[in-house]
Formats: C-alpha cells, structure tokens, sequence
C-alpha cells in the first residue's frame, strides 16, 4: 500500500471557507487514563503529534478539558510554528473534576474564559473553530449561544460548532450564528445521530463523528469487518473507518491515538475504497447491530 496521506479522504471547506483533509485527528488520547493529567507515555504521545502533519493531516480536534489542558498544551509544544493549513478545533464548556469526570459549565464569564485560555495555551490570536462541548442545561441556552456569537464578532474565533447536540438545537443555535460543525458520537453500530448527520449534510455543516473506530461485534473473528478486512489486506479498524468516510461527503472523522503506529494505521483507511456492494452490506449489520442493542 502507498504510504498512508490523508489527503486521499478528500477535502471539505468549515464554515465554507477553511478547507481540511476529511480525515483529521483526535487529540484526547494524548492524555493521562480517563482524560485526566499527562500521557503515560509522554515521548510516544509527543512524537505522534509531529507524525500528523506530515501524514497529511490538517484537522485536529482538542478540548481544553482533556487532561485538562495537556492536550492542548501538547498540541503547541509539538506544532508550533503550525504548518500552514493546519486547523485546530477545540472546545470549551466543561469542567473537570477527576479521572472521566465531566461537568458542564455554561455560564457566559466562563465560556469567555475557555476561549481567552485556549487562545493562550495554544499560542494562537483566533480559533479557527471553537465547539461548545456540550449545552450546560443549567444556564440558558440562548445566553450560551449568544456569548459564542460575540466572541465570534470580536475575532476571536473564526467558526462556532456544537458537540452532542439534535436538529431542534442546531436551529436554534443558528439563530446566534451559522454553525459551522457539529461533534456527536457515531459510528458504524451507534446510529443515534443519523437524522443529524442528515441536516448537516443538506446544509452544508461539517459532522465530526467521534469514537469513529467502534465497531462493537461486527470486528469479531470471522465477522464481516474481519472477513472484509481480509479481502483488503486491511484491519478491522481501518475498514469501519473507511465506512465513516464513505458515508458523507461531509463527515470529518477524527479518530484519537497516542500512538504513532495506530496513527499511521488509521491515515492508510483514507485510501481504501469500499465497493458499494461492500458499503451496502457494512451499512446494513451495522444499522441491524445497532437496533439490536437499542432492545437490550
Ligand atoms: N465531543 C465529544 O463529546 C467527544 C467525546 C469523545 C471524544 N471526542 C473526540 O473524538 C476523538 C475520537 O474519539 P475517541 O478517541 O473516543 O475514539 P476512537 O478514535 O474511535 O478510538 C480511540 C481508541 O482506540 C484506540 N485506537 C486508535 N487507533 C487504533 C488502531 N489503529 N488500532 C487499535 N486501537 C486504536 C486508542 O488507543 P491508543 O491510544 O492506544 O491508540 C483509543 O483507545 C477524540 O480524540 C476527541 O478528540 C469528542
């Protein structure tokens, strides 16, 4: 196989203007177990952040949460100057308060401060696409919504997305700004985001499925990403990824790895084509996977 470029999943303009390798690269697991404090391997973590850009990737995702801060402080230590082209998004709107501990804060004076402090450990003057982590249901949303439309106007932020979020919320928010992307979990056996991953493609909003590489049972011995890995000369994980990719022309996966082998591993499924006979039936197990475990 040629060596593994990202450049091969096609492009996609955020926001109709910053234009990106679909494929991207998810910076959350360059931190510590349950996103908390540094990597255990702190040369690994930091030699797969400079192996990106030279991969082809220009899309990476990070949140000021993950560690917190590690990760973006990684991401500035490893890349700065940043090679031209390269888009950092990153997120704010939750607190940390232990290993795998999450608490959202969505008060404008912090969202504010999310901002002010991602602008600083990432060494940069605007965020070329900040994402509100999740809508704190304590705090209005429109107060949330409104606080981002002002740092937009104030240039501090080029474009707005939202993480975790449904269509009803997409529109509402889209009344403060356009939205440019939105960040919720999907892959080829968790199915709950279709209709918004529907509304995001008719219009024109980039859809940032997170935990991309799952599988769940359909990447068993002798299951249908094994046996059709098989055929490819390929791995499970790059086959499922290969799917993601092939489902949208707007899906911008950003599968997360401190390690460069499986950075590397996952770059070469952007340059494998599934025949439509083969995406049909990845479709198909996935989506009856999917419902199966809805029963449950
Ligand atoms: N918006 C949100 O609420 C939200 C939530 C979660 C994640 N995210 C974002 O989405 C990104 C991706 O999500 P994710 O990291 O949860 O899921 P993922 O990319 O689907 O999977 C990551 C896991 O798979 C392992 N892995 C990666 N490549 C592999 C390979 N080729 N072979 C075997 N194992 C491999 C990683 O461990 P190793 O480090 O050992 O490779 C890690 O444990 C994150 O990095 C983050 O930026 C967003």
């Amino acid at each position: 196989m040629a060596e593994a470029n990202a450049k091969a999943s096609g492009t996609f303009k955020i926001g109709g203007d910053l234009e990106v390798n679909r494929l991207g690269f998810g910076a959350m697991r360059i931190t510590g177990k349950g996103i908390w404090g540094p990597p255990e391997d702190s040369a690994e973590a930091r030699r797969t952040v400079k192996r990106v850009p030279e991969l082809g990737i220009n899309l990476i995702d990070t949140a000021d949460s993950y560690g917190p801060f590690d990760s973006e402080d990684i991401l500035a230590e490893a890349l700065v100057p940043y090679p031209k082209g390269m888009l950092i998004a990153t997120k704010g709107g939750l607190t940390r308060h232990g290993p795998d501990i999450w608490r959202p804060v969505g008060r404008p004076e912090y969202l504010r401060q999310c901002v002010l402090t991602s602008l600083r450990r990432l060494k940069q003057e605007r965020i070329d696409l900040w994402q509100l982590h999740r809508i704190d249901p304590k705090v209005p949303r429109d107060e949330q919504f409104g606080v981002m439309a002002e740092l937009q106007r104030e240039g501090l932020i080029r474009h707005l997305g939202l993480s975790e979020v449904n269509v009803e919320e997409i529109q509402a928010a889209g009344r403060f700004f356009k939205v440019a992307t939105v960040q919720n979990l999907y892959n080829l056996v968790n199915r709950q985001s279709e209709a918004v991953l529907d509304h995001c493609a008719a219009n024109g909003i980039g859809f940032i499925p997170w935990f991309p590489l799952a599988a769940g049972s359909l990447s068993a011995p002798g299951g249908i990403l094994d046996t059709m890995a098989k055929k490819l000369s390929a791995t499970p994980s790059q086959v499922a990824l290969a799917w993601v990719l092939q489902r949208s022309p707007v899906m911008l996966p950003i599968p997360g790895t401190g390690k460069v082998r499986h950075l590397e591993e996952n770059t070469a499924a952007a340059g494998i084509k599934l025949s439509d006979e083969d995406f049909r039936a990845l479709d198909a197990q996935g989506r009856e996977a999917w419902k199966k475990s809805q029963q449950k």
